[in-house]
């Protein structure tokens, strides 16, 4: 399916043994019932594959395709956006007032809530949450951008009224200024990955994640999935997803395998060392949402939990990979895929065709596996260069 390209596979020793679960039933309950309220809120389509699952070997893949997520291209809003109204609410509420979404978005508490800048950094999609949740919402948000986000990206950020700024070299740069920017400022910071003393908000993202894990595992169909294979950035989708497997499922659940570029491998990298472990600086990956060298330290906990291995990928693998989902393999219907949401299929394909790799992770002819397409053509411009670069060489 995939030429045999260079892989990692890391195991997570301590599985069961090692972490703690951080996301408690009561903030999911509150999330969901508060994104399912907003306007335009409807879960997102989940793909039966069967031409990609036989090109594969395996009983059954099925893509949970985001692109369609509120507009905006990718499930982030379900975390961002919903951080952003929480501290609205939060604010408001050390003022005696009891909003709800709908009131702050009704612009009822507007005069108040635009006096609250709220801030984040991001390669993309989270930044365009926050802009959206902060428009949505009615305060005003700042956006850090780092070098290498795409024009593209930047504009989608800013045409949603956040004011971005662009200032700092990698990802974790941007992370810091914005905190120390937002300290200086007064501002509120509404990141998805933690540090030490700053857990609230990002707990409070992970929650809402784990709403279109909840999707997925209600519209499978037939005998649950046995593999779910993720992408990480700083951890906190795949720390969402498994969380939520192990409430949907429970014990002896599907196996969660987290995917990461191979130049942004800190997630392998903690859970082989049991702690939080930034990877090295190094090449630059083209799968944007995921190139964060240093992992939440929360959403960590919930990981060397619950999950199985990790795997870093090539970044050879990515257009191949976009443009064998936007053709579709026999019935399959075209997926259009951004760069970021396709590493969890490579790390399917490229760990399902080492026979090593396929063993450990027990990726065998009846495995039934959920991928979550976490993103559709977020920037448009890279899509149609990645998908035609490839058709080029195909
Ligand atoms: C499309 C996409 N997929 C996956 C991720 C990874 O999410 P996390 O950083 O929570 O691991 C991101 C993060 O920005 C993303 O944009």
């Amino acid at each position: 399916m995939l030429p045999a390209l260079p892989f990692r596979l890391t195991l997570n020793q301590a599985r069961g043994r090692a972490g703690r679960a951080v996301l408690d039933p009561e903030g999911f309950a509150e999330a969901k019932s508060a994104i399912t309220a907003w306007p335009g809120y409807e879960p997102t389509p989940l793909h039966d594959l069967p031409g990609l699952a036989a090109g594969l070997g395996v009983a059954a893949v099925r893509w949970k395709d985001e692109g369609a997520r509120f507009g905006l291209g990718s499930f982030k809003a379900l975390g961002g956006a919903y951080a952003v109204a929480r501290h609205l609410r939060q604010t408001l509420g050390r003022d005696g007032i009891a909003a709800t979404d709908a009131d702050l978005a009704s612009g009822r508490f507007a005069h108040r809530t635009r006096r609250v800048t709220v801030a984040c950094a991001t390669d993309g999609n989270h930044g365009r949450a926050v802009a959206w949740g902060a428009q949505r919402f009615h305060c005003r948000a700042v956006v850090f951008v780092h070098a290498t986000v795409s024009a593209g990206r930047a504009e989608a950020i800013a045409r949603l009224g956040a004011e971005v700024r662009r200032a700092s070299a990698t990802y974790d740069d941007a992370v810091r200024l914005c905190a120390e920017t937002a300290a200086r400022e007064g501002w509120m910071v509404i990141s998805d990955t933690s540090w030490p003393g700053y857990e609230e908000i990002p707990r409070a993202v992970m929650q809402g994640y784990r709403l279109m894990a909840e999707e997925a595992y209600a519209q499978w169909r037939g005998d649950p999935p046995t593999h779910l294979f993720i992408q990480a950035g700083v951890g906190g989708a795949a720390a969402a997803v498994a969380a939520q497997a192990a409430t949907t499922f429970g014990d002896g659940g599907p196996r969660v395998i987290v995917v990461e570029p191979m130049a942004f491998d800190g997630i392998a990298r903690s859970l082989a060392a049991g702690r939080p472990v930034a990877s090295p600086p190094g090449p630059d990956t083209l799968m944007a949402g995921l190139a964060c060298a240093t992992p939440s330290p929360l959403a960590l906990a919930e990981l060397l939990l619950r999950a199985e291995a990790a795997v870093g990928v090539p970044e050879e693998a990515v257009a191949p990979t976009m443009r064998l989902l936007a053709r579709g393999i026999g019935r399959d219907p075209p997926i259009v895929a951004g760069e970021s949401a396709v590493a969890g299929l490579i790390g399917l394909a490229l760990a399902r065709a080492n026979r090593g790799a396929a063993a450990a992770l027990g990726l065998w002819p009846g495995a039934r596996v959920l991928l979550f397409g976490t993103e559709g053509a977020t920037d448009p411009d890279l899509d149609a260069r990645h998908v035609s670069c490839c058709e080029a060489v195909a």
